[in-house]
């Protein structure tokens, strides 16, 4: 795919652990920023959902609350970025890199991470909030069993994800309420946005 110039069109990681307002605080962001919102679980359940070849162990893999492999994933948000860089002011990338080695290979075969926000919430907040959401989410991976194996998969990985950004990364205390976090979200972005416009 042809580089993106992030320069231009800034690329943000959104991180946290499950139910820790990632989803939330991207339509937050979309809204003030218009950025393209690329969430890898919902690439995921969308691929799912059109019974496609690849799609196919997908559904087991999720229900395990495990990590699917990195090549669909990265595939996928491949596909996206592409049928969307012409127009987009920039990228909200929502749930990627779960691991060090996919954050590595992001970088080599797509464009710089600018800016990372993290979402930093503890296991009883992120519990809670997930089995509140259960009754009305639909979501197969939203029961008191998967979310257990999603939070331990979160934990195996998270501290090297964030180890290796260490210049680019900002911690956000998620244990606030939306308005509070994203008053903390747009003291981050709006400097990015504001240097992306003078490019
Ligand atoms: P994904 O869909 O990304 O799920 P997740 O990371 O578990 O996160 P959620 O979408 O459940 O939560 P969220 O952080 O967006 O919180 P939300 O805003 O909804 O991934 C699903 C699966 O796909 C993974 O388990 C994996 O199998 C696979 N996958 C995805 N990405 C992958 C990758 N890169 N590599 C490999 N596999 C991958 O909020 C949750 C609830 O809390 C809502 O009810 C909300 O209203 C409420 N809430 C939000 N903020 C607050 C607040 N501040 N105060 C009170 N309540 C709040």
């Amino acid at each position: 795919m042809a580089p993106i110039d992030t320069s231009e069109k800034p690329i943000v990681w959104v991180l946290g652990g499950p139910g820790s307002g990632k989803g939330t605080q991207c339509e937050k962001i979309i809204a003030k920023y218009g950025f393209t919102h690329l969430s890898t679980g919902d690439l995921l359940r969308a691929e799912v959902k059109s019974g496609s070849e690849r799609a196919k162990c997908l559904t087991t893999i999720m229900e395990r609350g495990e990590l699917v492999p990195n090549e669909t994933v990265l595939e996928l948000l491949k596909e996206a970025i592409e049928a969307r860089a012409a127009d987009s002011k920039g990228f909200l990338i929502d749930g990627y890199p779960r691991e060090k080695s996919q954050g590595i290979a992001f970088e080599n075969s797509i464009a710089p991470v600018t800016v990372i926000l993290y979402f930093e919430a503890s296991c009883e907040t992120l519990t809670k909030r997930l089995l509140g959401r259960a009754a009305s989410s639909g979501r197969a991976d939203d029961n008191e069993e998967t979310i257990k194996l999603r939070l331990k998969t979160f934990l195996d990985n998270n501290d090297l994800v964030l180890a290796q950004y260490p210049d680019k990364l900002t911690r956000i205390n998620a244990e606030a309420t939306v308005d509070e976090i994203f008053g903390e979200v747009q003291k981050i972005l709006d400097p990015v946005v504001a240097a992306a416009a003078a490019n």
